[in-house]
């Protein structure tokens, strides 16, 4: 088992209720711009605990969700139970058991700092969405890494941190062009909380475009 995954086995039974400004400033984040997605098919990459799951299934016609650690998924289990979510375990950094387009919406929160090289992530994001398909990403902002932050949290007297890569903006940007992706959007976040801090988290709106030619 990865250091990541050990990591998120321990943490998923206290994800939801430990004080943490990053994740609940996500999911606001995440409701605000994802709001228009009425009736769309989505596949959730990362869901972990089901936060944002809960409202992507009272958005979307149909909401598949992925992670690699089994915890996390439980927890988001009894989080959308009742609901017509369906999630499975999967790898990332490795291909999606996902259909080629068969995805309106890929929606990516917090994850992507596990993640060293976001090629493979791109491209996957690229075969299952339909033409015009969009790619939200919400990170954590690199400021933030540039300052040592990443994704942490206590047992006992310990502080855990879960082993993260810094992307650089244009690491997001340049990964996204290489794969066939437009940016449509992309915005800084703070919480309330954040006075005169750099900003907390970056998001980003990608739309997939098909190559014009695709067949001689
Ligand atoms: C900070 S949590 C974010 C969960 C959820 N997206 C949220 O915003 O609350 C990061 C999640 O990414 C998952 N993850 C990290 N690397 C992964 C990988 N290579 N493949 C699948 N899931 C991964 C972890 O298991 C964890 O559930």
């Amino acid at each position: 088992m990865s250091d990541i995954r050990r990591a998120y086995s321990a943490w998923a039974a206290t994800y939801d209720t430990d004080n943490n400004l990053t994740r609940d400033l996500d999911q606001a984040v995440t409701r605000a711009e994802l709001a228009g997605y009425t009736g769309a098919r989505i596949l959730e990459i990362g869901c972990g605990t089901g936060k944002n799951t809960v409202f992507l299934a009272g958005i979307g016609a149909r909401v598949v969700a992925l992670d690699f650690t089994a915890a996390m998924i439980r927890e988001a289990r009894r989080k959308l139970a009742g609901t017509s979510a369906l999630f499975a375990s999967a790898d990332l950094t490795r291909p999606w058991p996902c259909a080629a387009r068969c995805a309106d919406l890929v929606v990516c929160n917090l994850v992507l700092e596990h993640i060293e090289d976001l090629a493979p992530v791109f491209s996957e994001a690229g075969r299952v969405l339909t033409d015009g398909g969009r790619f939200f990403i919400c990170e954590l902002h690199p400021f933030r890494q540039y300052e040592g932050k990443k994704a942490t949290f206590q047992r006992g007297q310990t502080q855990i941190e879960i082993p993260a890569f810094v992307h650089h903006i244009s690491a997001f940007l340049d990964a996204a062009e290489s794969a066939g992706f437009a940016l449509r959007s992309l915005r800084e976040w703070w919480h309330e909380a954040d006075q005169a801090a750099p900003p907390r988290l970056v998001s980003f709106l990608f739309e997939w475009q098909p190559p014009l030619i695709t067949d001689l």
